[in-house]
């Protein structure tokens, strides 16, 4: 058994029957079960610790300048193992270990990592596999979407390995910034590469107040995350995007989609609401994991709840731009803005 299985089924007996919580990477746990599970979870990580110390770094986290990265959008429904291990790995990169946000195939570390952030960021792989499990497992009513945004590599034919996922003629798929990619002229063959941004949404109990109907579980986006050496290529939107079309795919009742954002992430917080999000409260009694001491601590931080309205989308459906804000959505974010900056 991997290191990371053999964690995760710790966890999962620890907390697996309170996995209703959402234990997403920025999601809470009573502090009771933090502490127990840490203790036990870090023994059982080491042994990811070790296999992740191990593994050579990968990646290609240099600054692309301009150029744009070729990808495209997958959906995914829930995933299968392969795919739940590859994300967790990348959402961890980008929320705890930025630095190292590389490509989402391999553990993330190098030889340089310590031992003790090594075991970090394997009991956060872990939890977050866990929790993906969980909701695979028993929340088979509530509808979710697991959206990945995949990289496009062009090579040779004689660099074609066995695994590759090579993207056949006949393939339909759309890739963005396709235009970055060589003519294939020389028989050069596009193949599916690694995971390079990722995105959920799911039906989830989150009440946004008066004025919301509040009786039934909403579409919850989270987790949007695009490796540092891919931003600025379109990634995030389609992303997003792709989260909004699976929401009006599930059902006509759904009328918005809502998320939660940190209150310092200022860029995120412009990123939604330049895609038509708006601000409805902000929630102090979240909390975020520390992994910037020795020990893996949990804090408090206050979340801007936003919401997006889909009518609009749901009208224009079939069009391929989004509708921009109304000038009161307008004049309600830049006051929020303000409020932040
Ligand atoms: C927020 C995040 C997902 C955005 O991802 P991204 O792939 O860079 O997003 P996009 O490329 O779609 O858009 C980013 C910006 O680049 C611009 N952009 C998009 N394509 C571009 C291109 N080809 N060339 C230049 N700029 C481009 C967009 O206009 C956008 O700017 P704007 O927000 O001012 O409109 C990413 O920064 C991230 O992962 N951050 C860390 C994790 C995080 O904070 N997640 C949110 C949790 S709530």
């Amino acid at each position: 058994m991997k290191g990371h299985s053999l964690a995760t089924l710790i966890w999962f007996l620890l907390v697996g029957a309170d996995g209703g919580r959402g234990a997403s990477l920025v999601a809470a746990f009573t502090n009771d079960q933090v502490i127990v599970r840490e203790v036990i979870i870090a023994s059982a990580a080491v042994a990811q610790a070790v296999e992740v110390s191990m593994a050579g770094r990968n990646d290609d986290s240099t600054k692309r300048g301009q150029s744009k990265v070729p990808f495209i959008i997958q959906r995914i429904g829930r995933g299968d193992e392969e795919q739940i291990e590859k994300i967790a790995a990348m959402c961890v990169d980008v929320f705890f270990n930025p630095s190292m946000s590389g490509e989402a195939s391999r553990p993330s570390a190098s030889k340089n990592t310590p031992a003790w952030r090594s075991l970090q960021l394997a009991y956060l792989r872990s939890a977050q596999i866990g929790d993906m499990r969980a909701r695979r497992a028993f929340k088979k009513k509530s509808k979710v979407d697991l959206i990945v945004a995949r990289r496009i590599e062009q090579r040779p034919p004689a660099e074609i390995e066995d695994h590759c996922e090579v993207m056949g003629t006949n393939n339909m798929t759309e890739i963005y910034n396709s235009e970055e990619l060589s003519t294939a002229e020389n028989g050069e063959v596009r193949v599916l590469g690694s995971f390079i941004g990722y995105c959920e949404v799911s039906e989830r109990k989150f009440g946004l107040g008066k004025g919301y109907n509040d009786t039934n579980a909403r579409p919850y986006l989270s987790n949007l995350s695009v490796i540092e050496s891919a931003r600025q290529s379109g990634i995030g939107s389609r992303l997003v995007d792709a989260c909004e079309e699976a929401v009006l795919d599930w059902d006509a009742k759904h009328t918005e989609i809502a998320l939660q954002v940190e209150e310092d992430n200022k860029s995120a917080i412009q990123f939604y609401k330049k895609r038509g999000y708006e601000y409805v409260f902000s929630d102090p009694t979240c909390k975020r994991y520390d992994t910037s001491g020795f020990f893996l601590k949990e804090n408090k931080v206050t979340k801007f709840a936003m919401i997006k309205r889909l009518e609009n989308r749901r009208e224009r459906r079939g069009e391929v731009r989004d509708d921009p804000p109304s000038l009161v959505d307008r004049l309600r974010n830049s006051f929020f803005v303000q409020k932040t900056d």
